[in-house]
């Protein structure tokens, strides 16, 4: 029997946030933004008013709703986050307490922008192996409240933004499924793109000095990352092809991480597939880490670009560093 995602949904904040805007912060333009990333806007909680656990039960409203099944009905709750309300605990019992669910499992994985394709495959085991039946995953992620609006941070802070995005997963009864997964990491690259503080050696974890000297926010060697992935992208989603027997040209939607318009073309391009198979939405919300796929697959189906039967794959790349990739039959 195989993995049926029969709910799916997303949330963003309502506070819109434009290049325009970031040029009031710091030295930094629209054509600039724009040129370099394809982002024209993102969005941004209200300071204060939402935080990850929030913005995640709001997309896994919509998914259940999708799914017709209620919290109640859950038996786990997955929450892909590197951005958790507080450090302890995860999001995964706050949002299992706000849903309303039963004393069910629920806990988090982080894994930054691989988080989603992570998760998806430890998803599709744990219901293949029969212990648990209907999952609520999630994507979720509040950046905003953790970049530095500075010159010092605007290779960053012009990136990411806020979003949640929320799987239901079931027993397929039908041909749905999950039918691989291939994921990869190398650690060598962490400094690449890494938040160095808080750190675990530190007593006190952070000091005044990690403060002044920007060690609180993440940091990132934007062209080692750009060229790995569009390295790695397109070799994961080739091996996977290839350990299925398939080609692409069997695959009606690529669902990218959005981590950069030119990184999404160039992903399409080693691969050899024209843009409209390779979806891309990352001039509205910016990088939104874990939530990136899971906001991108609702916005894709809502616009047709795939049905029932098709075949998809997800792919991501992200810090650690981590890539993968899911071939699903929808
Ligand atoms: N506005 C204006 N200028 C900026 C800027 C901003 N927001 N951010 C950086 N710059 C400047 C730099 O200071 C640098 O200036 P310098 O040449 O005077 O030192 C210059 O732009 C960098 O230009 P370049 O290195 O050619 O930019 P790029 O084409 O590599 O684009 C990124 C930079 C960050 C957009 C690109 O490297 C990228 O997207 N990398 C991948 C990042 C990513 O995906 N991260 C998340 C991974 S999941």
């Amino acid at each position: 029997m195989g993995t049926k995602i029969s709910g799916f949904g997303f949330y963003v904040p309502e506070n819109v946030v434009t290049n325009f805007d970031l040029e009031k912060m710091f030295n930094t333009s629209n054509e600039w933004i724009v040129e370099r990333t394809g982002i024209h806007e993102r969005r941004f909680i209200a300071s204060n008013e939402q935080n990850t656990s929030d913005i995640s039960v709001l997309a896994a409203k919509k998914a259940l709703k999708m799914a017709n099944i209620e919290a109640e009905d859950l038996d786990l709750i997955v929450a892909a986050t590197m951005t958790a309300d507080h450090l302890i605990p995860g999001i995964g019992t706050i949002i299992q307490n706000k849903l309303g669910c039963k004393s069910i499992p629920a806990f988090d994985i982080r894994q930054q922008c691989s988080g989603f394709v992570y998760g998806l495959e430890m998803v599709d085991l744990y219901i293949k192996s029969g212990k648990y039946k209907k999952v609520l995953f999630i994507g979720a992620e509040v950046l905003s409240t953790g970049l530095d609006f500075t010159d010092r941070g605007r290779d960053t802070a012009a990136l990411f933004g806020d979003g949640a995005g929320a799987f239901i997963l079931e027993n397929s009864q039908d041909e749905s499924d999950i039918i691989d997964s291939i994921l990869y990491s190398d650690g060598k690259y962490l400094k690449d793109l890494w938040k160095e503080s808080p750190n675990s050696a530190q007593k006190g974890r952070v000091t005044i000095e990690d403060i002044q000297n920007g060690k609180i926010f993440p940091k990132m060697n934007g062209k080692t990352v750009f060229k790995h992935a569009i390295t790695k992208m397109p070799a994961v989603v080739t091996e996977l092809l290839e350990r299925n027997n398939l080609t692409k040209d069997d695959i009606t939607q690529i669902i990218s991480h959005q981590a950069n318009y030119r990184i999404t073309q160039m992903v399409a391009k080693r691969l050899k597939l024209p843009m409209e198979k390779v979806f891309s939405n990352i001039h509205k919300y910016g990088n939104t880490t874990a939530a990136t796929i899971p906001i991108a697959f609702t916005e894709a189906f809502a616009e047709g670009k795939f049905k029932r039967g098709d075949l998809i794959i997800t792919v991501a790349f992200g810090s650690g560093f981590t890539w993968g990739a899911n071939l699903i039959k929808f």
